[in-house]
Formats: structure tokens, C-alpha cells, sequence
């Protein structure tokens, strides 16, 4: 579907330059974000596809004194170490996956000019997430524990989409499975039901762009890296550099 005043070279731009827009920023300016400017963007996200329309996402929105409470007892649990081991990725994690772990590693902490033997520094930026880096708001995405692994991939659609219908709207963003280990904390907070789950968090703002931690630019495989096309009369065109 094309806008009436727009050619589809122009929608074609504007999206990718939104796509190509949008970076984990970890550093906010103190602007806020009204109310309203948020619960478009959440209502714009909601045009994500989901398996037979089931719409299984759920946001918690949060700002000012509740945001820092939460954050307050996020930190105080992580000091305490009252919470389950991270079940974020596998251990052993695969070696490709391993590799650009640690590659994301050495650009985001040389960025803050922490050493990566630094295990204090590092853990005083881990925590930083838990005060959304400083953002005004603080979202948190939950879905039914019922539901299977098919609906999280719907809920990861929303999550997206919610990143680049803010990006569409000039503020800025970084997704946070960092949330997810602490959502008996989180739903005590947050009133959650019993059947709901923590699935992320995400900060969201206006970019503090003279931060350091925002230059970070995250590289990506090529797409003739983790692209196989068969049936087309060309398949060299994917050729890398082409
Ligand atoms: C599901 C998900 C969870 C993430 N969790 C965190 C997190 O807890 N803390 C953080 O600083 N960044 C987190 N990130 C951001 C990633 O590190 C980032 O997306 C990746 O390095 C690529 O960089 P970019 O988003 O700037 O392109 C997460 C990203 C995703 C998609």
C-alpha cells in the first residue's frame, strides 16, 4: 500500500534510513517523553503480525517515582544476589555465537574505556540497566507463561516494532533481557498476573548523543553470510560486496 503523496522510493528510504537509525543507546538526556508521545508508539507497535492474531504482548510502562523504585530494588536484589543464575543463552554457548559475544563485549566496554578484567566497572555498568541508563521511561514486556516459544517470536515482533515506531518518532531505545531473571521482583512491582512472564525490559528517550557509549556501532554478518537462495538465475549476485 503507497501513500497518495509519497512514491515508494521515498517509503522505501524512509524506512531503511529508520531501520539503520535505531542503535541500543545507553545514555539519555533528561527530557521527558509525554505520556501520549509513548502510548502512540506502543499503539503503532500493535500493527505487528502475530500467529492467528493472538496478540500476546503486554507493556508496563513506568517514569518518575515508581520507575525508581523499581530500579532501586532491582540493584539492591542484583547486591544481594537474590536471584536466579542468567538463563539467557545456553553454556556452552555455540562458538559463532560465543565469538560475537565477545567481540560485542570488547566494543561496548572499550567504549566506556572499561578493562575488560574490570569485573567492579563492569558490574557498575550492568547495574546501570536497572535505571534504564538514565531514560525517562522504562518499559517492561511480559507474555503468558503459558504460552510457547511460537508466541515469544510474536512478542519479539511487537518489541521491534516498538523500537522503530519510536525511532519514526525521534527518540531512541535499547531492548533489556537484563529484566528477565528478576520477575518475581518485577511482577511484585508491577502487579502482574500469575500466568504472566517477564520477557524484557527496554529504555526509551532522547539520545544523549555526546556519550561515549553511544558512538558503539554493532557490525553485522553480510547477507551472503547467513543467506542460502536456491531457484533464482543469479545467485551470484549475493556474492559478498555485491
Ligand atoms: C532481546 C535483546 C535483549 C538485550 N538485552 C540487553 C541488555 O540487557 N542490556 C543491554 O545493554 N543491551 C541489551 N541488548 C542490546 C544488544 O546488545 C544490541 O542489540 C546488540 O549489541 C546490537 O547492537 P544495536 O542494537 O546497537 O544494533 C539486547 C538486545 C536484544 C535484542
Amino acid at each position: 500500500m503507497t501513500s497518495p503523496t509519497w512514491s515508494q522510493a521515498d517509503i522505501g528510504h524512509c524506512v531503511e534510513q529508520v531501520l539503520h537509525s535505531r542503535r541500543s543507546v545507553r545514555a539519555y538526556r533528561s527530557d521527558p517523553v509525554p505520556r501520549e508521545q509513548v502510548l502512540q508508539v506502543l499503539q503503532a507497535a500493535a500493527s505487528a503480525p502475530s500467529n492467528s492474531n493472538t496478540q500476546p504482548w503486554r507493556v508496563y510502562v513506568v517514569t518518575g517515582a515508581p520507575m525508581k523504585r523499581l530500579g532501586d530494588a532491582l540493584v539492591a536484589a542484583f547486591e544481594e544476589g537474590s536471584f536466579p543464575p542468567s538463563a539467557h543463552f545456553p553454556d556452552p554457548l555455540p562458538a559463532a555465537f560465543s565469538e560475537r559475544q565477545v567481540d560485542f563485549a570488547m566494543r561496548y566496554y572499550g567504549a566506556l574505556g572499561i578493562d575488560r578484567q574490570d569485573a567492579a566497572a563492569r558490574t557498575r555498568q550492568t547495574l546501570r540497566n536497572f535505571s534504564f541508563f538514565g531514560a525517562p521511561i522504562g518499559l517492561i514486556f511480559s507474555i503468558d507463561a503459558r504460552l510457547s516459544r511460537h508466541s515469544w517470536l510474536d512478542l519479539g515482533l511487537y518489541v521491534q516494532n516498538v523500537m522503530i515506531a519510536a525511532r519514526a518518532r525521534g527518540l531512541d531505545t535499547c531492548p533489556q533481557v537484563s529484566f528477565a531473571r528478576f520477575h518475581a521482583l518485577i511482577a511484585a512491582h508491577l502487579g502482574m498476573g500469575p500466568d504472566e512472564v517477564t520477557a524484557c525490559g527496554m529504555s526509551m528517550g532522547f539520545a544523549d548523543a555526546s556519550a561515549s557509549v553511544n558512538q558503539v556501532k554493532m557490525p553485522r554478518q553480510h547477507v551472503s553470510e547467513f543467506v542460502r537462495m536456491a531457484g533464482f538465475e543469479a545467485p551470484a549476485a549475493l556474492a559478498a560486496g555485491a
